[in-house]
Protein backbone atom coordinates (compact mmCIF):
# COMPACT_ATOMS: atom_id res chain seq x y z
CA UNK A 1 0.00 0.00 0.00
CA UNK A 2 1.47 3.90 -0.74
CA UNK A 3 3.17 4.93 1.52
CA UNK A 4 3.11 1.83 4.29
CA UNK A 5 5.99 0.47 5.94
CA UNK A 6 6.23 -2.16 2.96
CA UNK A 7 5.96 0.65 0.82
CA UNK A 8 8.85 1.79 1.48
CA UNK A 9 10.85 -1.47 1.24
CA UNK A 10 9.89 -2.00 -1.98
CA UNK A 11 11.05 1.50 -3.23
CA UNK A 12 14.49 1.14 -1.26
CA UNK A 13 15.04 -1.87 -2.87
CA UNK A 14 14.15 -1.09 -6.41
CA UNK A 15 16.31 2.31 -5.62
CA UNK A 16 19.00 -0.06 -5.13
CA UNK A 17 18.77 -2.13 -7.95
CA UNK A 18 18.36 1.26 -10.27
CA UNK A 19 21.64 2.04 -8.60
CA UNK A 20 23.28 -1.36 -9.12
CA UNK A 21 22.26 -0.55 -12.92
CA UNK A 22 24.43 2.82 -13.40
CA UNK A 23 21.30 4.83 -12.68
CA UNK A 24 21.37 8.02 -10.15
CA UNK A 25 18.24 6.81 -8.13
CA UNK A 26 16.10 8.91 -5.31
CA UNK A 27 12.34 8.86 -4.01
CA UNK A 28 10.60 12.01 -5.68
CA UNK A 29 8.22 14.24 -3.10
CA UNK A 30 5.38 11.93 -3.75
CA UNK A 31 7.13 8.73 -3.21
CA UNK A 32 7.56 7.75 -6.62
CA UNK A 33 11.40 5.53 -6.88
CA UNK A 34 13.22 7.65 -9.80
CA UNK A 35 15.67 6.41 -11.31
CA UNK A 36 17.64 7.91 -14.47
CA UNK A 37 20.43 6.79 -16.70
CA UNK A 38 22.08 9.12 -19.00
CA UNK A 39 22.11 9.45 -22.63
CA UNK A 40 25.33 10.47 -24.63
CA UNK A 41 25.13 13.76 -23.24
CA UNK A 42 23.96 14.57 -19.69
CA UNK A 43 20.23 16.13 -19.45
CA UNK A 44 18.83 14.90 -22.56
CA UNK A 45 15.11 14.43 -22.68
CA UNK A 46 14.09 11.15 -21.90
CA UNK A 47 12.31 7.79 -22.81
CA UNK A 48 10.40 6.61 -19.55
CA UNK A 49 9.56 3.54 -18.61
CA UNK A 50 8.23 2.14 -15.55
CA UNK A 51 4.52 0.74 -13.54
CA UNK A 52 3.55 0.69 -9.97
CA UNK A 53 5.03 -0.58 -7.16
CA UNK A 54 1.55 -0.42 -5.45
CA UNK A 55 -0.77 -3.01 -5.20
CA UNK A 56 -4.04 -4.49 -4.53
CA UNK A 57 -5.28 -6.19 -0.81
CA UNK A 58 -4.46 -9.89 -1.39
CA UNK A 59 -2.60 -9.13 -4.84
CA UNK A 60 -0.21 -11.06 -6.94
CA UNK A 61 3.51 -10.37 -7.61
CA UNK A 62 3.14 -9.21 -11.08
CA UNK A 63 1.27 -6.70 -11.55
CA UNK A 64 2.94 -3.43 -11.69
CA UNK A 65 6.09 -4.90 -10.38
CA UNK A 66 6.77 -6.99 -13.51
CA UNK A 67 7.26 -3.67 -15.38
CA UNK A 68 9.43 -1.60 -13.14
CA UNK A 69 12.34 -4.72 -12.65
CA UNK A 70 12.06 -5.50 -16.64
CA UNK A 71 13.15 -2.05 -17.50
CA UNK A 72 15.73 -2.02 -15.02
CA UNK A 73 16.94 -5.07 -15.97
CA UNK A 74 17.12 -3.80 -19.90
CA UNK A 75 19.21 -0.43 -18.00
CA UNK A 76 21.26 -2.81 -16.59
CA UNK A 77 22.66 -4.67 -19.81
CA UNK A 78 23.14 -1.52 -21.08
CA UNK A 79 25.55 -0.43 -17.69
CA UNK A 80 27.55 -3.46 -18.44
CA UNK A 81 28.46 -3.23 -22.09
CA UNK A 82 28.88 0.58 -20.83
CA UNK A 83 26.49 1.57 -23.70
CA UNK A 84 24.78 5.14 -23.88
CA UNK A 85 21.92 6.10 -26.17
CA UNK A 86 20.98 9.15 -28.05
CA UNK A 87 18.29 9.83 -25.09
CA UNK A 88 18.15 9.70 -21.28
CA UNK A 89 16.28 6.74 -19.50
CA UNK A 90 14.21 7.08 -16.79
CA UNK A 91 13.00 4.56 -14.90
CA UNK A 92 9.59 5.31 -12.23
CA UNK A 93 8.23 2.24 -9.83
CA UNK A 94 4.92 4.52 -9.45
CA UNK A 95 4.09 4.91 -5.45
CA UNK A 96 0.19 4.43 -6.31
CA UNK A 97 -1.36 3.07 -8.95
CA UNK A 98 -3.87 1.32 -7.51
CA UNK A 99 -5.66 3.69 -5.25
CA UNK A 100 -6.05 1.01 -2.84
CA UNK A 101 -5.34 3.29 0.16
CA UNK A 102 -6.92 6.70 -0.27
CA UNK A 103 -9.76 5.58 -2.76
CA UNK A 104 -8.18 7.46 -5.86
CA UNK A 105 -5.58 6.26 -8.16
CA UNK A 106 -2.74 7.20 -10.43
CA UNK A 107 -1.09 9.49 -7.63
CA UNK A 108 2.15 8.88 -8.35
CA UNK A 109 1.93 8.94 -12.20
CA UNK A 110 -0.60 12.27 -11.83
CA UNK A 111 2.21 14.13 -9.94
CA UNK A 112 4.70 13.26 -12.39
CA UNK A 113 2.21 14.52 -15.18
CA UNK A 114 1.60 17.43 -13.23
CA UNK A 115 -2.63 16.86 -13.50
CA UNK A 116 -2.72 16.09 -9.91
CA UNK A 117 -5.01 18.86 -8.15
CA UNK A 118 -2.99 19.55 -4.71
CA UNK A 119 -6.28 19.33 -3.37
CA UNK A 120 -6.34 15.90 -3.81
CA UNK A 121 -3.57 15.46 -1.14
CA UNK A 122 -6.17 16.03 1.52
CA UNK A 123 -8.12 12.94 0.62
CA UNK A 124 -8.48 10.77 3.74
CA UNK A 125 -7.47 7.03 4.34
CA UNK A 126 -9.80 5.06 6.53
CA UNK A 127 -8.06 5.77 9.47
CA UNK A 128 -8.75 9.32 8.61
CA UNK A 129 -4.76 10.47 7.49
CA UNK A 130 -4.39 12.55 4.80
CA UNK A 131 -2.33 11.80 1.98
CA UNK A 132 -0.58 15.18 2.55
CA UNK A 133 0.00 13.79 6.42
CA UNK A 134 1.35 10.31 5.10
CA UNK A 135 3.88 12.08 2.89
CA UNK A 136 5.25 13.80 5.81
CA UNK A 137 4.73 11.02 8.25
CA UNK A 138 6.76 8.98 5.62
CA UNK A 139 9.44 11.82 5.23
CA UNK A 140 8.67 13.68 2.31
CA UNK A 141 7.34 17.19 1.70
CA UNK A 142 4.01 17.40 -0.08
CA UNK A 143 4.43 21.23 -0.46
CA UNK A 144 7.03 19.89 -3.03
CA UNK A 145 4.95 18.38 -4.89
CA UNK A 146 5.34 20.42 -8.22
CA UNK A 147 8.94 19.35 -8.51
CA UNK A 148 7.54 15.84 -9.08
CA UNK A 149 5.95 17.12 -12.66
CA UNK A 150 7.78 16.87 -15.84
CA UNK A 151 7.72 19.19 -18.89
CA UNK A 152 6.96 17.72 -21.70
CA UNK A 153 9.70 18.64 -23.30
CA UNK A 154 11.66 16.32 -20.96
CA UNK A 155 9.81 13.18 -21.94
CA UNK A 156 10.36 11.88 -25.88
CA UNK A 157 7.29 8.92 -24.50
CA UNK A 158 6.56 6.79 -22.44
CA UNK A 159 6.61 2.68 -22.11
CA UNK A 160 5.30 -0.05 -19.77
CA UNK A 161 5.20 -3.62 -19.90
CA UNK A 162 2.85 -4.96 -17.54
CA UNK A 163 0.83 -8.73 -17.58
CA UNK A 164 -2.27 -8.55 -19.58
CA UNK A 165 -4.11 -9.84 -16.58
CA UNK A 166 -6.81 -11.51 -19.14
CA UNK A 167 -6.52 -14.42 -21.23
CA UNK A 168 -5.94 -13.54 -24.84
CA UNK A 169 -2.94 -13.80 -25.12
CA UNK A 170 -2.61 -17.13 -23.53
CA UNK A 171 -5.80 -18.18 -25.89
CA UNK A 172 -3.36 -17.45 -28.76
CA UNK A 173 -0.12 -18.78 -27.35
CA UNK A 174 1.31 -15.74 -27.73
CA UNK A 175 4.48 -14.88 -25.02
CA UNK A 176 3.54 -10.71 -25.86
CA UNK A 177 1.26 -8.56 -27.48
CA UNK A 178 1.26 -4.58 -28.46
CA UNK A 179 -1.42 -2.66 -26.28
CA UNK A 180 -3.66 -0.25 -28.42
CA UNK A 181 -5.69 1.71 -26.05
CA UNK A 182 -6.25 1.70 -21.96
CA UNK A 183 -10.48 1.75 -21.55
CA UNK A 184 -11.62 4.52 -19.06
CA UNK A 185 -13.01 4.33 -16.09
CA UNK A 186 -15.27 5.99 -13.41
CA UNK A 187 -15.18 5.79 -10.00
CA UNK A 188 -17.99 6.75 -7.71
CA UNK A 189 -18.27 6.93 -3.81
CA UNK A 190 -22.10 5.76 -2.61
CA UNK A 191 -23.54 6.80 0.81
CA UNK A 192 -26.83 5.75 1.86
CA UNK A 193 -28.46 6.90 5.07
CA UNK A 194 -31.21 5.22 6.43
CA UNK A 195 -31.60 4.74 10.51
CA UNK A 196 -30.82 2.68 12.66
CA UNK A 197 -32.83 0.31 14.95
CA UNK A 198 -33.44 -2.64 16.86
CA UNK A 199 -33.41 -5.99 15.10
CA UNK A 200 -35.92 -7.16 16.80
CA UNK A 201 -38.52 -4.61 17.56
CA UNK A 202 -39.13 -2.34 14.20
CA UNK A 203 -41.70 -3.93 12.23
CA UNK A 204 -40.53 -4.01 8.48
CA UNK A 205 -42.81 -1.76 7.05
CA UNK A 206 -41.35 0.67 9.20
CA UNK A 207 -37.48 0.07 8.53
CA UNK A 208 -35.28 2.56 7.04
CA UNK A 209 -32.88 -0.12 6.31
CA UNK A 210 -29.93 1.08 4.33
CA UNK A 211 -27.85 -2.41 3.63
CA UNK A 212 -30.89 -3.78 1.97
CA UNK A 213 -30.91 -0.80 -0.10
CA UNK A 214 -27.36 -1.09 -0.96
CA UNK A 215 -27.94 -4.58 -1.86
CA UNK A 216 -30.97 -3.70 -4.31
CA UNK A 217 -28.36 -0.63 -6.05
CA UNK A 218 -25.40 -3.38 -6.42
CA UNK A 219 -27.78 -5.98 -8.22
CA UNK A 220 -28.81 -3.00 -10.59
CA UNK A 221 -25.31 -2.46 -10.98
CA UNK A 222 -24.41 -5.80 -12.40
CA UNK A 223 -27.58 -5.58 -13.89
CA UNK A 224 -26.74 -2.48 -16.49
CA UNK A 225 -23.48 -3.43 -17.13
CA UNK A 226 -24.78 -7.23 -18.38
CA UNK A 227 -27.16 -4.74 -20.96
CA UNK A 228 -24.79 -3.38 -22.53
CA UNK A 229 -21.40 -4.90 -24.28
CA UNK A 230 -18.09 -4.34 -23.65
CA UNK A 231 -19.18 -2.52 -20.43
CA UNK A 232 -17.77 -3.89 -17.38
CA UNK A 233 -19.12 -2.68 -13.74
CA UNK A 234 -17.99 -3.45 -10.23
CA UNK A 235 -19.13 -2.79 -6.60
CA UNK A 236 -15.84 -3.88 -4.64
CA UNK A 237 -15.98 -2.81 -1.11
CA UNK A 238 -19.14 -1.95 0.94
CA UNK A 239 -19.28 -0.90 4.64
CA UNK A 240 -22.19 -1.19 6.85
CA UNK A 241 -22.68 1.46 9.94
CA UNK A 242 -23.01 0.36 12.66
CA UNK A 243 -22.11 -3.35 11.91
CA UNK A 244 -23.64 -5.65 14.77
CA UNK A 245 -26.22 -8.12 14.14
CA UNK A 246 -28.72 -6.96 16.05
CA UNK A 247 -29.31 -3.67 14.76
CA UNK A 248 -30.63 -2.27 11.47
CA UNK A 249 -28.18 -1.04 9.53
CA UNK A 250 -28.51 3.20 8.94
CA UNK A 251 -25.73 3.98 6.98
CA UNK A 252 -23.99 2.07 3.86
CA UNK A 253 -20.98 3.44 1.87
CA UNK A 254 -19.74 1.13 -0.99
CA UNK A 255 -17.95 1.79 -4.26
CA UNK A 256 -18.84 1.42 -7.65
CA UNK A 257 -15.74 0.82 -10.56
CA UNK A 258 -17.52 1.12 -14.04
CA UNK A 259 -15.37 0.55 -17.10
CA UNK A 260 -15.90 0.42 -21.19
CA UNK A 261 -13.80 1.05 -24.25
CA UNK A 262 -16.05 3.77 -25.48
CA UNK A 263 -16.10 7.30 -23.58
CA UNK A 264 -20.10 7.81 -24.41
CA UNK A 265 -21.45 4.20 -23.38
CA UNK A 266 -19.55 4.77 -19.93
CA UNK A 267 -20.58 7.95 -19.56
CA UNK A 268 -24.61 6.86 -20.02
CA UNK A 269 -23.96 4.16 -17.14
CA UNK A 270 -22.61 6.26 -15.09
CA UNK A 271 -25.83 8.62 -15.52
CA UNK A 272 -28.38 5.63 -15.58
CA UNK A 273 -26.75 4.16 -12.67
CA UNK A 274 -26.62 7.66 -10.95
CA UNK A 275 -30.39 7.96 -11.42
CA UNK A 276 -31.54 4.49 -10.22
CA UNK A 277 -29.63 4.71 -7.04
CA UNK A 278 -31.25 8.10 -6.25
CA UNK A 279 -34.90 6.52 -7.40
CA UNK A 280 -33.98 3.32 -5.01
CA UNK A 281 -32.82 5.40 -2.37
CA UNK A 282 -36.38 8.04 -2.76
CA UNK A 283 -38.77 4.72 -3.12
CA UNK A 284 -36.90 3.55 0.51
CA UNK A 285 -37.08 6.53 1.93
CA UNK A 286 -33.28 7.39 2.03
CA UNK A 287 -30.80 9.37 1.70
CA UNK A 288 -28.56 9.17 -1.60
CA UNK A 289 -24.98 10.88 -1.49
CA UNK A 290 -23.14 9.95 -4.93
CA UNK A 291 -19.26 11.55 -5.05
CA UNK A 292 -17.44 11.32 -8.14
CA UNK A 293 -14.28 9.92 -7.19
CA UNK A 294 -12.22 9.89 -10.73
CA UNK A 295 -13.13 9.85 -14.18
CA UNK A 296 -10.54 8.42 -17.16
CA UNK A 297 -11.23 9.06 -20.93
CA UNK A 298 -10.32 5.85 -22.89
CA UNK A 299 -6.38 6.41 -23.51
CA UNK A 300 -5.34 5.54 -27.08
CA UNK A 301 -1.27 4.45 -27.14
CA UNK A 302 0.08 6.00 -30.33
CA UNK A 303 0.76 4.40 -33.45
CA UNK A 304 4.31 5.50 -34.02
CA UNK A 305 5.65 4.22 -30.88
CA UNK A 306 3.16 1.18 -31.36
CA UNK A 307 4.97 0.13 -34.57
CA UNK A 308 8.80 0.24 -33.10
CA UNK A 309 7.16 -2.24 -30.55
CA UNK A 310 6.28 -4.15 -33.06
CA UNK A 311 9.21 -4.14 -34.76
CA UNK A 312 10.96 -5.77 -31.59
CA UNK A 313 8.19 -7.95 -31.21
CA UNK A 314 8.87 -9.82 -34.75
CA UNK A 315 12.54 -9.49 -34.30
CA UNK A 316 11.81 -12.00 -31.65
CA UNK A 317 10.03 -14.58 -33.78
CA UNK A 318 6.63 -13.50 -32.39
CA UNK A 319 3.55 -12.82 -34.37
CA UNK A 320 2.46 -9.26 -33.40
CA UNK A 321 -1.28 -9.50 -31.46
CA UNK A 322 -3.19 -5.87 -30.85
CA UNK A 323 -5.34 -5.65 -28.02
CA UNK A 324 -7.07 -3.34 -26.05
CA UNK A 325 -6.05 -2.96 -22.23
CA UNK A 326 -9.76 -3.57 -19.67
CA UNK A 327 -7.08 -2.93 -16.37
CA UNK A 328 -6.24 1.04 -16.13
CA UNK A 329 -2.39 1.61 -15.73
CA UNK A 330 -0.03 4.70 -15.31
CA UNK A 331 -0.05 5.45 -19.06
CA UNK A 332 -3.43 6.97 -18.66
CA UNK A 333 -1.85 10.11 -16.69
CA UNK A 334 1.33 9.95 -17.97
CA UNK A 335 -0.46 10.47 -21.66
CA UNK A 336 -0.70 14.48 -20.60
CA UNK A 337 2.64 15.01 -21.16
CA UNK A 338 3.75 12.11 -24.05
CA UNK A 339 2.79 9.53 -26.33
CA UNK A 340 2.24 5.80 -24.57
CA UNK A 341 2.93 2.36 -25.53
CA UNK A 342 2.82 -0.82 -23.52
CA UNK A 343 3.88 -4.30 -24.01
CA UNK A 344 1.68 -7.25 -22.19
CA UNK A 345 3.20 -9.99 -21.06
CA UNK A 346 0.64 -13.43 -21.03
CA UNK A 347 -0.30 -14.43 -17.22
CA UNK A 348 -1.65 -17.89 -16.86
CA UNK A 349 -5.29 -17.86 -17.23
CA UNK A 350 -5.62 -14.61 -17.19
CA UNK A 351 -5.80 -14.18 -13.86
CA UNK A 352 -4.97 -10.75 -12.12
CA UNK A 353 -5.61 -8.75 -8.69
CA UNK A 354 -5.58 -12.28 -6.99
CA UNK A 355 -2.26 -13.92 -4.87
CA UNK A 356 -2.76 -16.52 -7.82
CA UNK A 357 -1.20 -14.55 -10.43
CA UNK A 358 1.38 -16.45 -12.32
CA UNK A 359 3.94 -16.00 -15.53
CA UNK A 360 6.35 -18.05 -17.00
CA UNK A 361 10.20 -17.03 -16.56
CA UNK A 362 10.38 -17.93 -20.51
CA UNK A 363 7.59 -15.63 -21.13
CA UNK A 364 9.27 -12.93 -18.83
CA UNK A 365 12.25 -12.94 -20.72
CA UNK A 366 10.67 -12.26 -24.17
CA UNK A 367 9.08 -9.72 -22.66
CA UNK A 368 12.33 -8.13 -21.21
CA UNK A 369 14.03 -8.77 -24.40
CA UNK A 370 11.68 -7.07 -26.78
CA UNK A 371 11.65 -4.06 -24.23
CA UNK A 372 14.99 -4.22 -24.68
CA UNK A 373 15.33 -3.98 -28.22
CA UNK A 374 12.34 -1.48 -28.49
CA UNK A 375 14.89 0.98 -26.02
CA UNK A 376 17.95 0.34 -27.60
CA UNK A 377 16.20 1.34 -31.22
CA UNK A 378 13.89 4.17 -30.12
CA UNK A 379 13.75 6.51 -32.32
CA UNK A 380 11.67 9.48 -31.33
CA UNK A 381 8.87 11.03 -33.24
CA UNK A 382 11.49 14.14 -33.72
CA UNK A 383 13.83 11.97 -35.15
C1 LIG B 1 -5.66 -1.00 -11.80
O1 LIG B 1 -5.08 -2.06 -11.68
C2 LIG B 1 -7.03 -1.04 -12.21
O2 LIG B 1 -7.28 -1.24 -13.40
O3 LIG B 1 -7.89 -0.94 -11.33
MN1 LIG C 1 -3.67 -3.62 -10.53
MN1 LIG D 1 -1.12 -2.66 -12.76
Amino acid sequence: MFLSPEGRAAGEAVLGWMREAGMRAALDPMGNAVGRYEGVRTGLPCLMLGSHLDTVRDAGRYDGMLGVISAIECIDVLHKKKEKLPFAIEVIGFGDEEGVRFGTTLLGSRAIAGTLDPEVLQAKDSGGTSIAQALLQFGLNPQHLSRVRRKKSDVLAYAELHIEQGPVLEAEGLPVGVVTAINGFSRLRVTLRGEAGHAGTVPMSLRRDALAAAAECILMVERAAKELPDLVATVGRIEAKPGAINVIPGEVQFTVDLRAPEDSAREDAVAEVKREIARTAAQRKLEARIESLQDFGSSACAPWLMRQLERAVEARGVRVRRLPSGAGHDGMAIKAIADIAMLFVRCKGGVSHNPAESITEGDAATGAAVLFDFIHDFKPLSA
